[in-house]
């Protein structure tokens, strides 16, 4: 079984060192280990052009979905993600993120990576798809992510921001762990647990290869405020609920004896963008939006004259 290791920081800097380790521990359980250096590889930013759904071999059309966009490495990408079953991520935090370079491929990743979207617009072009089968493959993976500075909070978007390259593909994620207060490179070396961790979470990616995704268990140290992705991202106030920032759910609030708890229904975790159905439903809430702008699409061409016309610029 093969696992691909996918890092995004300096040559021999501390995400590259967490992720050998990582990798060198999955390898010890048998399985074969490649490592793609996002710095290695040119992919040019999604244009937003949307011809994978609706041009010529868009999806809607039973077309493959393939990006127009050509020159860059996104095939040999595309070969290496379709070939793996395991996936491990180790990336530096950048402004308490992953760096731009992950949302850069995560864009490109677009529909055509999408479970859900490839079966939903199978159905709209009468059973035909060109889409790669080799999607639907059952993959898992494990997150690293590492900081520079000494405390979490300014890591707090991190690992959260790393389920979305993962949730369209229907990825499961078993293992996530932040490492912190390692700024110059290859200090993390020096941070024996750090790298006991990492190796731990090699095993555990390497435990989960190849298993019926009802069996894959999530082995994070925290189980996190979402039972759904594991993350503690919440966005308080909208609706008087609580929101995974990830999954889109609505939980609600609870505190006890000085704990704070959110409860999510066996409802809402159902619709979570994390599953099938919550992506499934997403494909239909967009199918909606277009068909609300084609009643309506003769008055574009009168609204738009205002901005065509208007071209500031300084003098
Ligand atoms: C542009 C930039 C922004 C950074 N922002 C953060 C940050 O918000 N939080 C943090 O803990 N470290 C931050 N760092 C430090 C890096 O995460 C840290 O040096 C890390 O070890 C780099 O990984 P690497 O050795 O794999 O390249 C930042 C570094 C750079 C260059």
């Amino acid at each position: 079984m093969k696992l691909l290791g996918l890092s995004a920081g300096r040559k021999m800097g501390n995400s590259e060192i967490l992720l050998k380790e990582a990798l060198m521990a999955a390898e010890e359980t048998g399985v074969e280990a490649e490592i793609l250096r996002l710095h290695d590889l040119k992919i040019k930013p999604c244009t937003g052009c949307t011809s994978c759904v609706q041009g010529k071999n868009g999806l809607i059309f039973g077309g493959s979905g393939q990006c127009v966009i050509k020159n860059d490495d996104m095939p040999l990408f595309n070969e290496k993600l379709w070939e793996s079953d395991g996936i491990i991520i180790s990336m530096p935090v950048f402004i308490f993120q992953p760096p731009g370079y992950l949302k850069v491929l995560i864009d490109r990743c677009g529909p055509s990576h999408d479970q859900a979207f490839v079966m939903e617009a199978k159905k709209v072009a009468g059973g035909k798809s060109g889409a790669d089968p080799r999607i639907f493959k059952s993959r898992v993976a494990g997150f690293l992510s590492v900081g520079g500075a000494p405390h979490f909070d300014w890591a707090s978007l991190a690992l959260p921001l790393m389920n979305t390259f993962t949730f369209p593909m229907e990825i499961k994620v078993v293992d996530m762990h932040q490492v912190m207060g390692s700024a110059i490179p290859g200090q993390v070396s020096l941070n024996d647990s750090a790298l006991a961790r990492a190796r731990k979470l090699g095993q555990n990616v390497a435990n989960a290869m190849g298993k019926p995704k009802e069996k894959v268990k999530y082995m994070g140290d925290d189980p996190g405020t979402c039972p759904v992705c594991h993350c503690n991202a919440m966005l308080v106030g909208r609706e008087s609920m609580v929101e995974c920032a990830i999954c889109g759910i609505k939980g609600e609030l609870e505190q006890k004896d000085g704990k704070i708890t959110v409860t999510f229904s066996k409802e809402q975790q159902a619709i979570s963008r994390l599953t099938l159905e919550g992506k499934r439903r997403h494909f239909y809430e967009i199918a909606d939006v277009q068909r609300e702008f084609d009643s309506r699409k003769v008055e574009l061409p009168a609204k738009l004259e205002k901005y065509k016309s208007y071209k500031p610029a300084w003098k």
